[in-house]
């Protein structure tokens, strides 16, 4: 079994993440843990048991023990860290969003394009079991055809350093947006063709809207919004529905059940032609951080293509930028 070499740089919220789930895998071993806060970064080497840590990724990016390089910084550095990743040969694991306009957006994905190594763009709901079963049993016709999706995802910010940074580079809409807008094509198997939006700053000193919401058409005909604020008094009270001809998915993440929690996530499936609910429990690991490595040395070994590809990253990170754009207009933005 080939043992990756790893190494991490942002080992910030969701560096750890990554980090926590792949860092005893027997097919992983991790190199060197990096980020501009020196403590962080040597937290993290002790927490791995990575032999180097430091808060310039550079100088890593020669030894050849390194095979995976996992980008967990902010939005804008992607870009310029992939270029210095592919340009030694390094595979590369990046955190969505791929920028923070369309420019950047696009330069990343033609670099990824271009590149001798694989590269896969961290949309962590498609290795999520939950989404993934819904997305099968949509397909299977299992509610009709899909007409109208419910999605939020409101942040309560207690951590409200860490968010404030996020907002630095883009708003929710597009830094989160582009996972639930994956979702949406992926589900309907299409490609969303009209966004409107509106957004807000309730904490004035925010640069970018930190509440946003955007409503969206797919070619297919379906119809949907999604939700996205982050500030301390939203609440993160949060729907998941998906509603065909037939009738209604809806999922409840294992935290966010009643009761039960240890059944795994809740799928309700409400049949409208018999008016009977179906209840799924679906274990499942909100973000399978191994699952996602897992896909990446699947492309490497077996030269298969990403999931999403960077053809669906792309379209998802275009229609979010459609989204800012309409709600930074008043728009309606057709695609
Ligand atoms: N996939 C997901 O579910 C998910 C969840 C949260 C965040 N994210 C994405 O991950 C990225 C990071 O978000 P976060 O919430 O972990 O932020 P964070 O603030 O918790 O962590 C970012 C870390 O990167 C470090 N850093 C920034 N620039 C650096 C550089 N050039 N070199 C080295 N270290 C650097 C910071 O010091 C910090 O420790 C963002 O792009 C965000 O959109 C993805």
């Amino acid at each position: 079994m080939k043992r990756y070499g790893v190494m991490l740089i942002g080992c910030g919220h969701i560096g750890m993440t990554h980090l926590c789930d792949i860092y005893f895998r027997d097919n992983v071993k991790i190199i060197a843990t990096v980020d501009s806060d020196i403590e962080r970064a040597k937290d993290a080497a002790k927490k791995s048991g990575a032999a180097s840590f430091g808060t310039d990724y550079r100088p890593f990016l020669d030894d050849p023990m390194i095979d995976v390089v996992i980008i967990a910084t902010y939005t804008s550095s992607h870009l310029p860290i992939l270029r210095d990743c592919l340009a030694k040969g390094k595979h590369v694991l990046c955190e969505k969003p791929i920028g923070t306009d369309l420019s950047n957006g696009k330069e990343f994905a033609d670099e990824v394009r271009k590149a001798k190594t694989k590269v896969l763009v961290a949309h962590i709901l498609r290795h999520n079991s939950s989404y993934i079963k819904l997305q099968k049993m949509i397909s299977e016709g299992v509610i009709g055809d899909l007409r109208m999706i419910r999605m939020t995802q409101n942040h309560h910010t207690v951590d409200r350093k860490r968010f404030r940074n996020l907002l630095t580079d883009c708003s929710p809409i597009l830094d989160c947006g582009v996972h639930y807008i994956d979702v949406a094509q992926w589900f309907t198997g299409s490609k969303i063709v009209e966004v409107s939006g509106i957004g807000t700053k309730i904490d004035e000193r925010s640069v970018n809207c930190d509440y946003t919401v955007m409503n969206f058409k797919t070619e297919s005909g379906c119809v949907g919004y999604f939700e996205a604020g982050w500030n301390p008094g939203v609440s993160s009270l949060n729907v998941k529905d998906f509603i065909g001809t037939k009738g209604r998915l809806t999922l409840t993440l294992a935290e966010n059940r009643p009761s039960d929690r240890e059944e795994g996530d809740l799928i309700s499936l409400y049949k409208t032609e018999t008016g009977e609910y179906i209840t799924i429990n679906n274990p499942s690991e909100y973000k399978d951080m191994y699952a996602q490595f897992t896909t990446l040395t699947d492309m490497i070994e077996n030269d298969t293509d990403g999931d999403p590809t960077i053809d669906e990253v792309e379209s998802a990170f275009r229609v979010a930028c459609a989204a800012e754009e309409a709600i930074a207009t008043g728009r309606v933005i057709r695609l």
